[in-house]
Formats: C-alpha cells, sequence, structure tokens
C-alpha cells in the first residue's frame, strides 16, 4: 500500500480544497498528504488546512476586486474575517498574501497582534465591545475601530482623549435594510436584529427626512463633533453564505447615497466604504459559489454609476470575507465507530455511520440545518453506495454532521471519513461538549503536514477545574 501521496487521480474539486484527490490506491491525498498518514501522526477528528488553496483563495479574492475596481479609479483593501477561523499561522499567511484583518474581539485582536499583523492593518469590530477591547486596540493603534451603537463615539473618544493621542480613526456599521444569507441567524443587516446603526429615518427625530434623520447619521455627526475621532468611513455588512450578489449592489447603492447625504450637509465626503463579507461558497458538489469576478465587476461597474449620479468621487473600498477563504480550504477527518442501519417508516434503511467527534467540532448543521458533503477517506470502498447520515458521539439526536450522503455499502469501523469545506466557523465555533476534547488544525503543503493548533486533551479540560 503506498501512503507517499504521489501519483494518483485527478483532483476531486469543489467542495474540496484545490489539492484534493484519490491516491494511486484510492485513499484521499490531500496537500500531498494521504489521509492515513494524517490519522496515524495526528490522530482523529482532525481539522486539515490546505495551505496552498487557502493562500490561493486570500490572494485570489484580493487581486480580483483589486482589478475590478481599478477601471473605475477606486483603491481596494481585503480584511480577512478572523471569526471565520484564526490561528497564528493563519493570520500570518493572510497577512503574507497582502490582507489586513478583521478581528470583533479581544481574543481575535490578540492573535492577529501576537502573529505579527501591524497593528495598522488590523481593524476591531463588535457590538458590545468592552471598555478593556477599546483600550486594547487603542494602545496597539490599530487602524480602525468600527463604531456599532451610538455610546460608543464617547467611550472611545474618552479613551483616545485619556492617552492623549492624535485622531483615531473609526468607521460607523449601517444597517441598509438589504436581507441577505443563508440562515436568519446569519443575516445582518435586517431590521430586528442587534448589529449597526439604521439608515433609515427615524420618524422620531426631526421630520423624518431620509437618511438624515436616520440613527446612522446622527451617530456619523456625533464622531465628527468629536476631534479625538476622524470618520473613515461607513461600514456594511449584509449577512453571510450570501450566493444571490443583488444584495452587495443593493447595499452599496444605499451606503454611497449616504454618504454623499452626509456630505451636503456637514461638507464631509468620507474617504472608505466597506461592504463587509458574506460571499457563499459551495459546501456540495453541484452547489455553484458566489462568483467573485462577477461580483467585483458588477460592484465596481455599480459604484461608478452611482458615484456619477451623485456627482461625488468614489471612496476606496474594503471587503471583509472570512468564509470564502477558510472554508473550502479546510476538511474534517473522522475516524468511523458504529455503523447502525435503521430502518425507517417508509420501509428504507438508513445507514446510521457514527463518527468520533460531531457538534462539538461543527456545530453548523445544529445551528443552521447546513448541509454538508462526506466521502470514505480511507479506501475507495465498494461501488454500491447505501443513504447514511453521519452522526457525532454526543448525546442528543440532532448531533448530525452530514445530514444526507451516499457511501460505499461496506463502510465500516475503523475507516476515515472526510468531511468537505468546514474551515470556516467549525473550529471557531467547537466546544467541547460532553467533555470531548475539542480536535487540533493541521496544515498541509507539499506533501508535509504540520500542527498548527494543538488537539485539547482531557488534561486540558480538567486543568480549569479548580475541583
Ligand atoms: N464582517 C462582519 C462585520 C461580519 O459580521 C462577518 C460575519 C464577516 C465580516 C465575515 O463573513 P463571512 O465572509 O465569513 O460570511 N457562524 C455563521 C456565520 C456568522 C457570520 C458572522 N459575521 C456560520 O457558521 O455560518
Amino acid at each position: 500500500m503506498s501512503e507517499v501521496g504521489g501519483g494518483g487521480g485527478e483532483v476531486l474539486g469543489p467542495p474540496w480544497s484545490a489539492t484534493v484527490r484519490r491516491g494511486v490506491d484510492g485513499a484521499l491525498v490531500v496537500g500531498g498528504v494521504d489521509v492515513r498518514r494524517l490519522a496515524r501522526t495526528h490522530g482523529t477528528p482532525v481539522y486539515v488546512l490546505d495551505e496552498v488553496d487557502l493562500r490561493a483563495r486570500a490572494r485570489g479574492l484580493r487581486t480580483t476586486l483589486e482589478a475590478a475596481f481599478a477601471p473605475v479609479g477606486a483603491e481596494v483593501d481585503v480584511y480577512y474575517a478572523a471569526k471565520a477561523f484564526l490561528c497564528v499561522a493563519v493570520a500570518r499567511w493572510v497577512h503574507s498574501e497582502g490582507l489586513a484583518v478583521d478581528t470583533a474581539t479581544g481574543g481575535e485582536l490578540g492573535v492577529a497582534l501576537f502573529a505579527g499583523v501591524p497593528a495598522g492593518r488590523i481593524g476591531l469590530h463588535g457590538n458590545n465591545k468592552s471598555d478593556d477591547e477599546i483600550a486594547r486596540a487603542l494602545d496597539a493603534g490599530v487602524g480602525r475601530i468600527v463604531i456599532d451603537a451610538a455610546d460608543e463615539v464617547d467611550r472611545i473618544a474618552d479613551a483616545v482623549a485619556l492617552r492623549q493621542r492624535g485622531p483615531v480613526d473609526v468607521m460607523v456599521r449601517v444597517t441598509t435594510g438589504v436581507h441577505a444569507g443563508g440562515h436568519e441567524y446569519i443575516s445582518t443587516s435586517h431590521e430586528d436584529q442587534k448589529f449597526g446603526l439604521s439608515v433609515v429615518a427615524d420618524p422620531a427625530v426631526g421630520g423624518g427626512r431620509a437618511a438624515l434623520d436616520s440613527p446612522a447619521v446622527a451617530v456619523m455627526r456625533a464622531v465628527l463633533a468629536r476631534p479625538e475621532l476622524r470618520l473613515l468611513g461607513i461600514h456594511s455588512h449584509i449577512g453571510s453564505q450570501i450566493l444571490d450578489p443583488g444584495g452587495f449592489v443593493a447595499a452599496l447603492g444605499k451606503v454611497l447615497a449616504v454618504r454623499a447625504a452626509l456630505a451636503t450637509t456637514t461638507g464631509v465626503l468620507v474617504d472608505e466604504v466597506d461592504l463587509g463579507g458574506g460571499f457563499g461558497i459551495a459546501y456540495l458538489p453541484g452547489d455553484v459559489a458566489l462568483d467573485f469576478e462577477r461580483i467585483a465587476k458588477d460592484l465596481a461597474a455599480a459604484a461608478g454609476d452611482t458615484a456619477a449620479a451623485l456627482g461625488t468621487p468614489l471612496p476606496r473600498f474594503s471587503f471583509e470575507p472570512g468564509r470564502a477563504i477558510v472554508g473550502p480550504a479546510g476538511l474534517t477527518l473522522y475516524e468511523v465507530g458504529t455503523v447502525k442501519p435503521v430502518r425507517l417508516a417508509d420501509g428504507s434503511v438508513r445507514t446510521y455511520v457514527s463518527v468520533d467527534g460531531g457538534m462539538s467540532d461543527n456545530i453548523r448543521p445544529a445551528l443552521y440545518q447546513a448541509d454538508y458533503h462526506a466521502v470514505l477517506a480511507s479506501r475507495p470502498g465498494a461501488a454500491e453506495t447505501v443513504p447514511a447520515r453521519v452522526v457525532g458521539k454526543h448525546c442528543e439526536s440532532g448531533d448530525i454532521v452530514v445530514r444526507d450522503v451516499q457511501l460505499p455499502a461496506d463502510i465500516r469501523r475503523g475507516d476515515l471519513l472526510a468531511v468537505a469545506a468546514t474551515g470556516a466557523y467549525g473550529r471557531s465555533m467547537a466546544s467541547s461538549y460532553n467533555l470531548v476534547p475539542r480536535p487540533g488544525v493541521v496544515a498541509v503543503a507539499e506533501g508535509a503536514s504540520r500542527e498548527l493548533v494543538r488537539r485539547e486533551t482531557d488534561a486540558d479540560l480538567l486543568a480549569l477545574d479548580l475541583g
């Protein structure tokens, strides 16, 4: 049996990362490393990140957006959204590919800084920033803080004053009323949710004149009134796992209109517009990911037309993709345990394949009814397939990893199973439910693997328990 990972077949293609293929004897190979070797070296379950793929996506997004906006004369900056998954190595990779890093908590900020990302290339978000998080961001000298609520204006400005610093760049996060995203919990710009400030006029304010009487513009004016702050721009993030490009274009138009209105009344035309992240990816074979080239060109064209119609020069643009960079670059490798045929009410049989992880390493199926794709990874398996459900080892029936998938009929205990596209919001949302230690994260590239985040152990869990 060869495990060198050389030779072998064609790459599998989406939803797998770019280097995933079947090796000569039919086992999966990722980054040139046979999954059996990964399991032996690092154990299972394990998150596997394809470094070449991740870097290519980061670089590709940046260059695609830059190229699309160049003809209309606008510069572009891409922030990697750390919440999708951050560790020191990933922070370094995205930084070396020319991306900045978007953080939403002190924890994410701390990892980005520790990794050596220059503070000026880090942004801080958060709908409930603590005083400590604001202080850490200011002391580090982050490039921008995104204001999410009215009281943050004075809280941040006072903290700047205390430090006797020059003005700090801030953006104001707005909600445009555009609904988008794969699930209600991850669409973030409709009215009845906690993020941002509405650009829709508040009837309780003034005469209700369009955007100028909106909570968003009120906060922008408050920023302009504080000399410790510089209003760098307007931020709009409309949701996550968005596959329909229309929402981005609609939000862009609204943000540019607010920017122009603010300029008319205050004389201040802000430099930057951030359109957030949310670019959708393929999770299942046949899924079509958002076409970046298309959306980048559409956005650039719409930006050019809208700015011309409004009579304002274009701002620079920034984006904050997380999932689109790290999601497809990751897979999770599990070992199969119990295999149980279950007779369904209609008389058919579903094969329940239990793996050695579950909702603690991927909460997305339970939380968002997210669908994933899996294959038998350690061998080709029988040609005949059976309808299967991949489940975890946790004590609830909602502990589903892959709801519906055809797997080889001879799948059995000891096989390795790979689940595609788990790089985003897998490890970053992992828990140690049932006191199952969280898996480690391993990078693969050019035939070698290296642990980026150590697997948690029972001892780690006990170390927090003070008895
Ligand atoms: N920027 C802001 C301000 C955000 O709130 C988010 C995601 C992003 C950027 C990155 O979005 P992405 O490009 O990754 O879609 N846990 C959910 C996703 C929550 C997204 C929250 N905000 C999931 O597993 O689907």
